[in-house]
């Protein structure tokens, strides 16, 4: 045979660390938009996935807010769903030992409403078989009534840090865009000593029925996601990249493989896609595909 005419065929080694958290590959898919997998099991083949990132849980179980919850926009979509689940035994029980199953990573996304929450959370999570690592929401912006760990550096030091001292797991924490200055919540994660950002969770908007003469979503206000975001997110993984030495997990309006390269040559480890679970299923798997 002519070895020069067939060229070897590479076996590409696509995987990351972020902190202590060794991927089989940088691209994630994003709390909330992929439910706890096993509705997307038809549709995507987990296990090539680099991570999943369920659903956020909560410590005990919440009915979410009034609809309605998603509206679309011009360039992505409303959503106030308010963390609707079922609470942390729930996920145990049900969904914990499917995600488990899977070969991809779990990356277990939770919220509290305090500081007792979180770490109660991360106790509860910590060392059951299929948590890989634990992500953060201190950003969801559809839940009031709770401390907003997201907007006050010091909050949100003290918080990663409660976090980190009840659990041996690789915490990453998850930003909010809705703060004037992103890179000071960002210096105080990692002083907490998260393994890694998440950036961004979504931001903050409205939607409105003008003759209605009213908010098109049950609670007022939701947050934006999609490609309308994108610059927005990337702006973020800039402002942080130049202020943080640990890992950036890039996510906002992600759905090509081009998407993917912007956030990486801005300065991501790994990203995670969202929205576009929505309108195309099979984007993650895609850029997954066209990286190998
Ligand atoms: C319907 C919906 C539900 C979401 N729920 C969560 C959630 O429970 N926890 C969380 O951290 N982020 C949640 N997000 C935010 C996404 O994980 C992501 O950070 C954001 O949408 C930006 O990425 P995208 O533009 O690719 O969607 C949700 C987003 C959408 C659209």
């Amino acid at each position: 045979m002519n070895q020069e005419a067939s060229p070897p065929v590479v076996q590409a080694d696509l995987s990351v660390s972020l902190g202590r958290l060794r991927l089989p590959n940088p691209v994630l898919v994003a709390s909330g938009t992929f439910g706890y997998a096993r509705e997307m099991a038809g549709l995507v083949d987990l296990a090539r996935l680099g991570g999943i990132v369920p659903k956020t849980i909560t410590r005990l179980p919440r009915p979410g807010n009034a609809p309605w919850r998603t509206i679309e926009t011009a360039a992505g979509m409303l959503n106030s769903i308010g963390l609707d689940n079922d609470g942390v035994d729930a996920f145990i029980e049900h969904h914990l030992p499917y995600l488990a199953s899977l070969g991809a990573p779990a990356i277990i996304s939770v919220a509290g409403k305090d500081f007792e929450d979180f770490v109660f959370l991360a106790e509860r999570l910590n060392g059951l078989p299929g948590v890989a690592a634990l992500e953060l929401n201190v950003s969801c912006p559809n839940v009031s009534g709770g401390v907003d760990f997201g907007t006050d550096p010091e909050m949100c030091r003290r918080v990663v840090q409660g976090v980190r001292k009840a659990c041996s797991v690789p915490i990453l924490a998850k930003l909010t865009p809705n703060v004037s200055r992103i890179a000071d919540v960002a210096i105080a994660a990692e002083a907490g000593g998260a393994d890694a950002l998440t950036l961004i969770n979504t931001c903050l908007g409205m939607a409105v029925d003008w003759r209605g003469r009213r908010s098109m979503l049950g609670n007022v206000m939701g947050g934006l996601s999609g490609p309308a975001i994108k610059p927005i997110a990337l702006r973020c993984v800039h402002q942080c990249r130049q202020a943080v030495s640990i890992p950036i997990v890039g996510v906002g309006g992600i759905a090509t493989i081009d998407d993917a390269m912007e956030f990486f040559i801005t300065g991501a480890t790994a990203i995670q896609v969202g929205t576009a679970n929505f309108f195309r299923p099979t984007a993650s798997i895609e850029i997954v595909g066209l990286a190998l």
